[in-house]
């Protein structure tokens, strides 16, 4: 494990830090050429239209953008979608950015499938639009995505579930159950996709056993990635299966669903199962330093948020921006021309090692 994390943590600096390093490989567009070369004014607005806070990496986000847009000479629009209204305020904030002039349009989408229309009359309007974090499906107007690798959170995942399982008892059948993330967010089909290439070829051979047999994208889905909706989930899987059978893992695509699942979990006083996490929010790795949760994936958001203002500053000089992957994600109209950073494991072993350069999760982990 631990030379795992150093080989990934050692291949997210130097994606990283060679910022200019696999950029030049990639194939571009013409369009992409063309629309690159004109360049705008140094003091541009640059838009920002992030979904609603689910969890604590769009809140880091928010702050990183306005000072770091600020910093580089830029007019940054950092705008939230609301709780409840989120596809409707985003795409209301998306058409208020193109009516400032915004140059560049940054979209963490509140709802992937819902932004064509807004983002056709970013383009016509002359604005790039950059897909941040998540990707937005079934439209030609998005320029760059840049996030962390999703299927790679996903694989990673399933791993660390099946390791843990694996120290727990040395051989199967293990019982677990599956949840996945809000299916208006692309993500979560894809984080459930990377999890599922390792899990069913151990769900075929028995190895493992999900114990309501909820094996469908649409039954293990949480809408909003809201962690009520988990727990409720979790209670009722208790009820309805874990009766007098023992549950020994939960594959969970985040920190606030991973918290969801053991509250459910102590409150019908059921041994702990092996709980999988990510984003590693400040609570998520207490609970790992406290041996309960057992899992979760470090996307520093300080590094995407970077990533995405050296693009833009590229952009703003008429400079073709650097891009990584230009292969990996179709958003359904098109391959994305995509800047990837590489997604961390971390387990209580590894947690003081990996959070070491980060002045907020460093001493969580003391
Ligand atoms: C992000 C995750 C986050 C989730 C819920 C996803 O799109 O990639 O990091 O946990 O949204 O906010």
């Amino acid at each position: 494990m631990r030379k795992a994390l150093l080989a990934t943590t050692a291949l997210a600096a130097a994606s990283v830090l060679a910022l200019t390093g696999c950029g030049g490989s990639s194939s571009r567009t013409e369009a992409g050429n063309a629309s690159a070369a004109s360049g705008f004014a140094a003091d541009s607005t640059i838009g920002v239209a992030l979904p609603s806070k689910t969890s604590e990496n769009w809140v880091l986000a928010g702050d990183l953008f306005s000072n770091g847009l600020k910093e580089a000479g830029f007019k940054g629009d950092v705008q939230y979608a609301g709780a409840s209204t989120t596809v409707k305020d985003q795409q209301d904030q998306i058409n208020a950015m193109v009516t400032k002039g915004a140059k560049v349009i940054v979209v963490g989408a509140a709802d992937a499938g819902q932004l064509a229309t807004q983002l056709k009359a970013a383009r016509d309007a002359g604005a790039k639009v950059i897909a941040y974090d998540r990707i937005i499906t079934n439209t030609p107007d998005v320029d760059y995505y840049v996030g962390f690798d999703a299927k790679k959170v996903g694989q990673l995942q399933a791993e660390s579930l099946m390791e843990a399982l694996k120290a727990k008892k040395p051989s199967g059948p293990y019982t677990i159950e599956l949840f996945s993330g809000s299916p208006d967010d692309a993500n979560s089909a894809v984080f459930f996709d990377g999890a599922m290439s390792v899990l069913t070829p151990l769900i075929a051979d028995g190895t493992i056993v999900v114990g309501s047999g909820q094996k469908d994208i649409k039954q293990t889905s949480t809408a909003g990635w809201k962690a009520e909706n988990a727990q409720s989930r979790m209670d009722s899987l208790l009820t309805g299966t874990y009766g007098s059978k023992e549950l020994d893992g939960v594959l969970s695509p985040n920190d606030t669903l991973a918290r969801a699942i053991l509250t459910s979990v102590k409150a019908a006083g059921k041994p702990i199962p092996v709980v999988t996490g990510q984003d590693s929010e400040a609570e998520s790795v207490k609970s790992i330093m406290a041996g309960e949760q057992y899992s979760t994936i470090y996307k520093d958001t300080r590094l995407l948020v970077a990533q995405v203002i050296k693009m833009t500053q590229s952009l703003q000089k008429g400079e073709a921006p650097e891009l990584n992957d230009t292969k990996s994600y179709n958003n359904g109209a098109k391959v994305l021309e995509s800047y990837l950073l590489e997604p961390v494991i971390v387990t209580k072993e590894d947690a003081a090692e990996a959070y070491a350069a980060n002045p907020s999760l460093a001493p969580l982990t003391k």
